[in-house]
């Protein structure tokens, strides 16, 4: 039971971090953060029951209302350091369940913990009830996919398309594809949407937005009618779009559709970093030479640097797989350390000839004759709805 409840601890100070762990030493499904990480990761992490350490300014109150804005059912249980009456009158006013002051309520802290997390684990399969009740898809927790790469013509867009357009042939999920290469687009001609329209149409609307605005704007894939938000392709107009455009976009995707896919440009601007930011797997495609794997290991640099958690979200395509490789794809594993989802192999006779007339590899459900390609998507695709 507790191992299914995600404890989120959000604390400043290492010292009282480590005092609330070992409390919590019976639970493993522990993460920490620190108050700024808040908003960045909370979205993704999704806890089940949440830990506040009073921080040193007075921003308790805020917080709370920023997870409850986040996740309105998440309990709170907040952690105290001092007996502040107005402050544990005020916390309590803004919906904690609980608060304790330690190092005097140890023990009753300590007492109360499974209590505390049962019924946190009551309230996520209540929860969950609701939400398969209406449909097969736990609306309102889509997954987020980014598909990234440091080097270009990798195959981020084509590959993106494919995944996008198979998972909608493949089951009854929602599925959005999004296509954050703002300056030059290329989504739309894999897939031969011809539009105008664009994520930069939901700029106006930005700070109020919902499922209906994304979906006035997308565009749907004609075969498989899997919706995609094109780019502006214009650099111009990118420059425009705010800082937390693509977290609020992405966040109302989430709530919307089952899978939300990203391909993204090589470029790390803060667009790019929100949206890998946001995402609960980070596929990295990957070629089988040299610069390749040298470019994987500059971007886990940069990625260490900007204080982006990649380690367990991180997993590696493997992408024109073929006899003249450089490197034997079995060789890999013993080169880098991420998981790999994948294999798919080059082929050129097949990918070309779709591009050629502009045309996307799927069809229709249960098409015999699929590309190797394609046939490769699908496979991985089957495998991810299992
Ligand atoms: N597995 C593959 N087999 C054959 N051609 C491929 C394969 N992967 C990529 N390509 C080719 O590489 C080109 C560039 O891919 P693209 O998805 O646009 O790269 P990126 O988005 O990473 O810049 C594609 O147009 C396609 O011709
Ligand atoms: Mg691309």
């Amino acid at each position: 039971m507790s191992a299914e409840v995600k404890i989120l601890l959000v604390s400043e100070n290492e010292q009282f971090l480590n005092h609330l762990k070992g409390l919590l030493n019976n639970y493993d499904n522990l993460e920490n953060i620190t108050y700024r990480e808040l908003k960045t990761e909370l979205d993704r992490l999704a806890p089940d029951l949440i830990f506040l350490v009073q921080p040193e300014d007075d921003s308790s109150i805020d917080s709370i209302e920023y997870i409850h804005s986040i996740n309105p059912f998440t309990p709170i249980v907040f952690i105290a350091f001092t007996q502040d009456f107005d402050l544990l009158r005020n916390v309590t006013r803004a919906g904690v369940i609980d608060f304790f002051v330690l190092p005097d309520e140890n023990a009753m802290l300590f007492g109360r913990m499974d209590s505390i997390v049962q019924m946190a684990f009551q309230k996520k399969q209540q929860l969950t009830e609701t939400a398969s009740a209406n449909q097969t898809f736990k609306r309102g927790r889509g997954r987020i996919y980014s598909f990234y790469s440091g080097k270009g013509g990798a195959g981020k867009s084509l590959i993106s398309g494919a995944f996008a357009q198979t998972l909608k042939f493949e089951s009854t999920a929602q599925v959005i594809l999004i296509d954050l290469n703002l300056q030059f687009g290329g989504i739309e001609t894999f897939l031969s949407i011809e539009s105008n329209r664009s994520i930069a149409d939901l700029l106006p609307v930005v700070n109020e937005l919902n499922e209906s605005h994304i979906r006035n704007v997308s565009e749907k894939e004609k075969y498989s009618k899997l919706e995609v938000l094109l780019s502006p392709r214009d650099a111009e107009v990118a420059e425009q779009l705010p800082g937390e455009f693509v977290s609020k976009l992405l966040r109302t995707c989430r709530r919307s559709y089952d899978f939300v896919l990203v391909d993204l440009p090589v470029v790390i601007n803060e667009h790019t970093y929100s949206a890998i930011e946001e995402s609960d797997k980070i596929f990295y495609i990957l070629n089988l030479d040299t610069p390749s794997i040298s470019m994987l290991k500059q971007v886990e640099g940069l990625f260490k640097r900007l204080g982006i958690e990649y380690e367990n979200r991180l997993e590696v395509l493997l992408n024109d797989v073929g006899k003249e490789n450089e490197i034997n794809p079995k060789d890999i594993k013993d080169i880098i350390h991420f998981p790999i989802a994948a294999k798919l192999p080059r082929d050129i006779k097949g990918v070309q000839s779709h591009i050629n007339k502009s045309e996307p590899f799927r069809k229709e459900q249960n098409e015999k004759k699929l590309i190797p390609f394609a046939k490769s998507i699908k496979k991985w695709v089957v495998q991810i709805l299992e």
